[in-house]
């Protein structure tokens, strides 16, 4: 799969198997249609004239051997309204144009969706190579039959005009995919596969591939020593030992603090003795989005090469029920020195969190994020779109906000005030695991900032847009990725 970006290049001169046109809603030609249209004497027009299609999203038209074109094949590519067609709507044109054109057999695709934005070449080519990685991205290891090959085609990212070099941002769009992909793969994987050992190999094998990106894996002994009793109580029902995984991707110099960030690796949510209902448990494979996330990141970081230091840490572990879980109302004592009454066992992200969070502030960074899939509550408030963020600091709040509307993985700001605090009350510990019925999302977030004191600090739940059905999304590799482009 080979993606390039190309400027000043007129649509009839464009070479390839399949040339993308734009036509807007009503049969509104867009201007790269409309050359193609006059190079052919009126073909695209008359084409048109049949009225099998007429412009709307997720319609679209195939022409063969269109007069005065290079490319034997033009796809006709419906964008809707034209005063509503921005840089995320050419990312899902693009989408469906790649899906419709899969197991075709065509290599080289010629896009002029995005023609139009010739001023804002680089969202235009971020937007279409993620979409199309999108719309190529399968996870087929696991099916032995009716295995359809990888999608390889190669997009050209084309424009009329004489535009901005983005060559610089092809790259970028390049490590932020291979990035979503490796998370997404990791996400996919099922419990049985995916277990905390299976992530800390998975990050030798990371650290392998890279010559600035080392591992250090702590066991639980290693965690016991330091006092990380919260992090392991959660393990106690689960055959599978904890791990705490730490990746450090130097792309700067060694003086420079580090960024870090903090990913939630339940391999499976079970619950634990405050055991979950049935339906749809399997879902709770992807309560390591956060810790993919993490891995998917720091391995964008290190694709291109971005002059920035990392440090991640993944907490993970497998919340089971057993003979030797931790029981609701057993007290343990954080690496921090808080004690917590475990009221609920199933509010398990947050008692792993605190520790990796205690843990990382060794690395004396420069700000903090953690990740997480850490509350139904945050499906509840925001859905499956966007993702919550709260934070000890409003300047890094903004910061991520702005990252995030720049690459199209939004995030959406929730108050992390100090009244919420009351609400983790325990009876006989410092802190109780869970603030009862009201704002979940809120009081989890109010949780993790007992512990983050110490240096600035954002915490994105992303329990609702870390999956969508059944498959992971990578989701926010994108967000994370560019807020480290904006730092750098
Ligand atoms: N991993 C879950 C959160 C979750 C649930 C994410 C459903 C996505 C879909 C988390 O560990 C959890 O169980 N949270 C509890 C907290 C509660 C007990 C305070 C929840 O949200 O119900
Ligand atoms: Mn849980
Ligand atoms: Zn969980």
């Amino acid at each position: 799969m080979n993606n390039s970006f190309k400027s000043n290049l007129p649509v009839n001169q464009a070479e390839g198997d399949c040339l993308l046109l734009a036509v807007y809603a009503d049969n509104t030609l867009s201007a790269a249609a409309e050359v193609a249209n006059k190079a052919s004497n009126g073909a695209i027009k008359a084409f048109l004239e049949y009225g099998d299609f007429t412009g709307k999203t997720d319609e679209s038209l195939m022409l063969y051997d269109v007069a005065g074109l290079q490319c034997k094949r033009t796809l006709l590519v419906g964008c809707g309204d034209k005063a509503e067609f921005d840089v995320f709507k050419l990312g899902d044109a693009v989408k469906a144009a790649m899906s419709k054109l899969a197991n075709k057999n065509i290599e080289v695709i010629v896009s002029y969706l995005g023609d139009e934005f010739a001023d804002q070449a680089d969202a235009v080519v971020m937007q279409s190579i993620l979409s199309a990685a999108d719309a190529r991205y399968q996870f087929t290891v696991h099916k032995t039959e009716n295995n359809e090959a990888p999608l390889k085609q190669g997009l050209v990212i084309a424009f009329t005009a004489a535009v901005a070099d983005a060559s610089g941002t092809l790259v970028q769009a390049e490590g932020i995919a291979a990035g979503s992909a490796f998370a997404r793969d990791l996400s996919n994987q099922p419990g049985n596969i995916c277990h905390p050992t299976y992530l800390a190999e998975a990050a030798k094998d990371l650290g392998t591939q890279f010559e600035n990106l080392s591992v250090e894996i702590l066991e639980e002994a290693d965690m016991e020593t330091l006092g990380m009793g919260s992090l392991l109580s959660v393990s106690l029902g689960s055959d599978q030992p904890a791990k705490l995984i730490v990746l450090k991707y130097n792309g700067a110099a060694d003086d420079q603090a580090p960024i870090a960030l903090v990913g939630k690796g339940v391999t499976f949510d079970t619950g634990g003795i405050s055991l979950k209902p049935g339906l749809n448990m399997d879902e709770m494979k992807f309560d390591m989005g956060g810790a993919a996330s993490v891995f998917g990141s720091v391995k964008a970081c290190a694709e291109m090469k971005l002059a920035i230091n990392v440090v991640g840490v993944i907490g993970a572990v497998e919340n089971m029920p057993s003979a030797r879980a931790t029981r609701p109302g057993d007290i343990v004592k954080s690496m921090s020195g808080t004690t917590i009454e475990v009221l609920n066992t199933d509010a398990e992200g947050r008692l792993v969190l605190c520790d990796a969070l205690t843990y990382v502030g060794k690395y004396k960074p420069k700000l903090v994020i953690d990740i997480a899939t850490l509350t139904g509550a945050c499906i509840v408030a925001l859905g499956r779109d966007i993702c919550a963020l709260l934070a000890n600091d409003q300047e890094l709040a903004d910061d991520i906000l702005k990252s995030g509307r720049t690459i199209g993985d939004t995030a959406w700001q929730l108050p992390l005030h100090a009244s919420y605090k009351k609400l983790l009350k325990s009876a006989h510990a410092d802190l109780g695991n869970i603030g009862g019925p009201a704002a979940g999302t809120i009081t989890a977030a109010c949780f993790l900032s007992h512990f983050t004191k110490d240096y600035r600090w954002a915490h994105l739940d992303v329990a609702g847009t870390a999956w969508t059905g059944k498959d992971a999304t990578g989701r926010p590799v994108p967000l994370l990725t560019q807020f480290l482009i904006d730092q750098a």
